[in-house]
């Protein structure tokens, strides 16, 4: 991890300008974009690097010895070590480029968990995942007989930390670092410690907490790290899976075809070594390309600067619907900003979120509405869906206030 402690506070107006998308009007408004836990948008650097790419240097990787080719594979894996260094990995090499966060962790239920877990084997997850970090879960479950436990949400917003119990004789912990819907971050490192203490591994899911916390993969405690570059200022099209060396050795690929292979016969394959084992087929080149530029970006920011940013918003954001609102709206989720991420769930009155989303959209304004992905949470809230604003480095306090504003015009239409 490479954390720049001593980063200015965020210049958000100057961070605004690096972002074209916010130039556009939406329904002739300012474009407030409060949705970068669905996805982020992308700076320019970014943007510009995918086609400088398609421009100047497009050639498949670890194939051609020409020139242009040897370029093209010098860039995918030049964006291998700016992830890895990104998040503090000993090497590169444990840095495994997939199609997204939900590949990735796929990528640990079908390998790894294919191949060690079975009938009676216990694997612990918990009742605020996402679908990506419930479902290969299930299927697994159905596959082989793997029991799931489940650890608890709190009142409080927080994972029940009394229900640490149940990771007794569990082979894996599959938790998420923080929460899609309620931005809970979770005591990861406790977590850790108390699964490695029960002898399970853990996975850890963090498509919400890499782009928005410094991470350093030591200091988690975790042995698989799943991400996807969308929610990081990055493309679509590619996440990652970090894991320690020895897990990946040890497992059987999951994709297979060509580039994963050492050699091929009519009897039999070996595989490639790692990562490469994990990467069949044509890899996302231009999307790692464009996630190494990401990964620069947030980088010069500061990690810490940008944490410090969106606590400070969220915080704001609380503060001002609590003040506008009162007991019209729950906010759902932790009472603080510093134990959540840069979101915040809720539902005001008895107003749909989806009506809601859509007048907010009439002032310009982007809050995803629904389940988010995470329909056994929803059932435990209570609810069938919430509004959900989730704030990035080119938020700031006027985007909050747009959101308040425009909370008042679904009132005054639905209320
Ligand atoms: C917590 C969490 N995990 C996993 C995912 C899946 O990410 P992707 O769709 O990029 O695979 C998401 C996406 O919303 C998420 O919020």
């Amino acid at each position: 991890m490479e954390v720049n402690a001593h980063a200015a506070p965020l210049d958000v107006a100057r961070v605004k300008k690096d972002f074209p998308v916010l130039e556009r009007l939406v329904h002739g408004k300012r474009l407030v974009y409060l949705d970068s836990a669905s996805s982020a948008q992308k700076p320019l650097a970014v943007i510009e690097s995918m086609s400088r790419y398609y421009e100047t240097t497009h050639a498949n990787v670890h194939r051609g010895v020409y020139e242009m080719a040897q370029e093209a594979t010098r860039l995918y894996e030049d964006a291998r070590a700016k992830v890895a260094r990104f998040i503090g990995a000993s090497s590169a090499d444990e840095v495994v480029f997939t199609k997204n966060a939900t590949e990735a962790i796929n990528l640990v239920a079908y390998a790894w968990g294919r191949k060690n877990l079975g009938a009676e084997d216990i694997v612990v997850t918990s009742e605020i995942e996402h679908h990506a970090n419930f479902v290969p879960w299930l299927q697994l479950r159905g596959e082989t007989g793997t029991r799931l436990r489940f650890l608890r949400l709190g009142d409080d917003g927080m994972l029940v930390l009394d229900d640490l119990g149940l990771l007794e004789g569990a082979k894996l912990l599959a938790v998420t670092a923080a929460s899609n819907v309620l931005g809970t971050l979770t005591p990861v490192r406790l977590l850790s410690d108390a699964a490695h203490a029960a002898g399970a591994l853990v996975m850890l899911d963090a498509a919400q907490y890499v782009p928005h916390m410094p991470t350093a993969v030591s200091d988690l405690g975790a042995d698989f790290v799943a991400f996807t570059g969308h929610k990081m200022l990055g493309p679509t099209g590619i996440g990652v899976l970090w894991a320690r060396r020895e897990l990946l050795e040890a497992m059987p690929p999951f994709l297979t075809g060509g580039e994963m292979v050492r050699d091929v016969r009519l009897d039999g394959f070996t595989t490639n070594e790692v990562p490469w084992k994990f990467e069949a087929g044509t890899p996302p080149i231009a999307e790692a390309i464009g996630l190494g530029v990401a990964v620069d970006y947030l980088q010069a920011l500061g990690m810490g600067a940008v944490r410090a940013h969106e606590q400070a918003l969220t915080a704001y954001a609380m503060k001002a619907l609590k003040e506008h609102y009162g007991d019209e709206i729950v906010i759902h989720g932790p009472a603080s900003a510093s134990q959540r991420c840069g979101i915040v769930s809720f539902t005001y009155r008895d107003i749909h979120a989806h009506d809601m989303s859509q007048v907010l959209d009439q002032a310009g304004v982007c809050v995803r509405a629904g389940h988010h992905c995470a329909k056994p949470l929803m059932r435990q809230l209570g609810v069938s869906a919430t509004a959900r604003a989730s704030f990035s480095v080119y938020n700031d306090e006027a985007d909050v206030d747009a959101l308040v504003a425009g909370i008042a015009e679904a009132d005054a239409v639905f209320g």
